[in-house]
């Protein structure tokens, strides 16, 4: 792949690797992507780069989501903030299935794109394939002036500098906070209150801070890791927010410690995947403070009542009880915005594993930064 990156970005600034050095930019990163578009005064976000007026937010009747890879499983989240903010249906599709299965494009749907190189091959078709049937495309991208960049009909810059690592960190950090900013657009279009929009808004705002605070165990996370790293297979589980946080920690897993890594929804468990749980297979659990603690707390249970060990990432304030299970505890935010931070010790726990078990961690095998070939 040929990208354009200016020399100084490619000092590593003291760290000894990319992913390291990007991991530990977030504070900073988030803190440019939401620079100029809070409007505090009417708990809105401003993204003139959409290009799309309030009649024309409110005109969409649906959301689709299209990424690869990790930008799809931030999409995933992205899907669930549109639909609890604004209220509208939303679903993320991987952009490399949705370009073979001839798509039904819909005029009131908005389509976003969601690339941190902008070249992706299967989101670049996917943005064609709907501009052709007439569809409505917005881009959340971080290459400026990249091929879908400029081939959305807008977008939103994600601003989070030049990431060289493969494993992406901040960028998908950025595509997060991106997604809350469209949600806040699309909800106060329809029936988010302004002060509900406010409560949203303030807390965005304190999120550079509150990543800051969760890098600051990174020595506490890189002792977890030692301990996963060493079992051949391991479970993410997560529910309904918590499902694309865990689907996203085992891919960076598996991209750099090449650890057999599996997603699962925590509510499927017993479905299926239960049978495989011993102590050979340690489970990483996604367990927030919300709506559905008791019943996450739950299947963390029955996980351990079959010998299997958990790690659990979690919030101050849940309650294990007598669960033996050692915790990462990150912030808490507004339950909607919960999985930008509980993804953040993943990548952390990812990369330590990494390191532990001596990997190229910039440089996976087989992976390129961007897969823009067929
Ligand atoms: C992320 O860690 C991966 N290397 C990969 O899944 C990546 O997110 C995907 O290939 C999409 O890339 P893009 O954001 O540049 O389109």
């Amino acid at each position: 792949t040929e990208i354009d990156i200016a020399a100084e970005d490619l000092d590593l600034g003291g760290y000894p690797h990319y992913m390291a050095k990007e991991i530990q930019e977030q504070p900073e990163s988030v803190a440019r992507m939401i620079r100029g578009r809070l409007d505090d005064r009417f708990g809105v976000a401003r993204l003139d780069g959409l290009n799309l007026t309030p009649r024309e937010l409110r005109g969409f009747s649906r959301v689709k989501i299209l990424g690869c890879g990790s930008a799809y499983y931030v999409g995933q989240i992205g899907a669930t903030m549109i639909e609890e903010l604004a209220r509208i249906p939303a679903d993320a599709e991987a952009a490399s299935e949705f370009r073979y299965r001839n798509p039904i494009i819909e005029a009131d749907t908005l389509y976003i794109a969601v690339s941190q190189s902008g070249e992706t091959i299967d989101t670049a078709f996917a943005v064609e394939e709907i501009k052709r049937k007439g569809g409505r495309v917005v881009g959340l991208v971080n290459v400026v002036g990249s091929t879908i960049a400029r081939a959305c009909d807008g977008g939103v810059y994600l601003h989070a500098g030049p990431e060289i690592a493969v494993a992406s960190t901040k960028a998908l950090t950025n595509m997060a906070v991106g997604f809350a900013l469209i949600a806040l657009s699309l909800g106060r279009v329809r029936d988010l209150s302004n002060a509900d929009g406010q409560r949203i808004i303030d807390a965005i705002r304190a999120l550079p801070g509150q990543i800051k605070s969760i890098l600051d165990f990174e020595p506490e996370i890189a002792e977890h890791a030692k301990a996963v790293a060493a079992a051949n297979s391991l479970f993410f589980v997560g529910r309904v927010r918590g499902y694309p946080v865990a689907r996203e920690g085992a891919q960076k897993f598996k991209e750099i410690s090449y650890r057999h890594a599996e997603a699962y929804q925590t509510s499927e468990l017993k479905h299926g995947p239960l049978a495989l749980i011993d102590e050979s297979l340690p489970t990483v659990a996604v367990v927030p403070s919300d709506e559905l603690t008791e019943r996450n707390l739950a299947a963390v249970q029955q996980i351990k009542a079959r010998g299997g060990s958990v790690l659990a990432v979690t919030h101050e304030n849940v309650d294990f009880g007598e669960l033996d299970v050692p915790r990462i505890v990150v912030p808490k935010t507004e339950p909607e915005l919960d999985p930008i931070l509980l993804t953040i010790p993943l990548q952390l726990l990812a990369y330590h594993a990494a390191l532990t078990l001596g990997y190229d961690i910039d440089k996976p095998r087989n992976l390129a930064k961007s897969v823009t070939v067929e």
